[in-house]
């Protein structure tokens, strides 16, 4: 996979090997030597810099934690259609489309969905998949591609964007949120779910955070988490000035065991937000300046 200095599509290697490593229904079909090689490193150099005061469990267990609450909530939506943005080597889509009457759109860098094909048609099984009328693998940048096209009048949405928008800037997260709240016009409904861990909630002596952001940075030519200073409120004032309602932050550690998450007693960082908003659309985008 040819990479630029930016691109984060290697941490969409590392974390389909995640989902293989916690055993999730079709990640086999996205596993790759490359996945493992970044998987096994990272997982063996975020080991060496752990000390003492770390609290937290081991990476993939936030993440594996974070992919089964999504997992959860989509499930328990009962939505049919969705639009998941970011969504690199992710099985979600090919687990969620074994059901026919799903209609899913997978968004991601060009090079990262030629790599998703390149995976999928290597097997039986992955070129079913891929055959599959529901599923749609769509090549784009979520900061400038219009959503419109992937949705249907009438028809409520579930948007989700995993993994994605700690490497946002504020003002790039507010004009995602302003583009999905406009498909309500169209839709009717939309259920929008992110993760984001709110600054202020990171363990201070937690050194993971800043070793994996470093880690990124050199795999990446630069490119790292945005460390603005958020909170939980400041996500969800953001969300309301863009239209959206009864936003409800869920964290792993309140939810582990209720939802029986895999590997339940170890101690994940997780900060789900989930939100919705009806037509007619809010006025949100007004207030920032957003490349469409
Ligand atoms: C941490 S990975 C998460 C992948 C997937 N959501 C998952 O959890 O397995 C981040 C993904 O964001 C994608 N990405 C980053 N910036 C993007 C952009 N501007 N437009 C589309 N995708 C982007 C990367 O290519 C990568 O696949």
């Amino acid at each position: 996979m040819m990479t630029k200095p930016g691109d984060l599509s290697v941490t969409a290697l590392y974390t389909s090997q995640v989902w293989a490593w916690g055993g999730l229904s079709h990640s086999h079909l996205f596993t790759s030597s490359d996945a493992k090689s970044v998987f096994d490193a990272t997982t063996a150099g975020l080991a060496a810099a752990r000390t003492s005061h770390c609290t937290l469990a081991p990476l993939h267990y936030s993440l594996l934690h974070r992919h089964v609450m999504i997992d959860h909530l989509l499930r328990a939506s009962g939505y049919r259609h969705v639009i998941e943005l970011a969504a690199g080597l992710s099985r979600r889509g090919a687990a969620v489309t074994s059901d026919a009457d799903v209609r899913y759109t997978e968004l991601d860098l060009p090079h990262v969905v030629e790599l998703k094909r390149e995976l999928l048609q290597r097997t039986d099984e992955g070129r079913a998949v891929l055959a599959r009328p529901g599923l749609r693998l769509v090549e784009g940048d979520v900061e400038t591609v219009a959503l419109e096209p992937f949705v249907r009048p009438g028809e409520p949405v579930f948007v989700i964007a995993e993994g994605l928008m700690m490497y946002l800037t504020a003002n790039a997260r507010r004009c995602l949120f302003a583009k999905v709240r406009r498909l309500a016009a169209i839709t009717g409904q939309v259920r929008f779910l992110f993760d984001l861990v709110p600054t202020n909630e990171e363990p201070e002596h937690d050194v993971t955070g800043r070793v994996i952001d470093a880690a990124i940075k050199r795999f990446t030519g630069g490119r790292g988490f945005e460390r603005d200073t958020r909170t939980r409120n400041d996500i969800v004032t953001a969300l309301r000035e863009a239209g959206f309602d009864d936003t409800e932050a869920v964290a792993s550690r309140d939810i582990a065991r209720e939802w029986n998450l895999p590997d339940s007693d170890q101690p994940t960082q997780v900060v789900l937000f989930v939100t919705r908003a009806s037509s007619p659309g809010g006025d949100g985008e007004e207030e920032v300046t957003c490349s469409h």
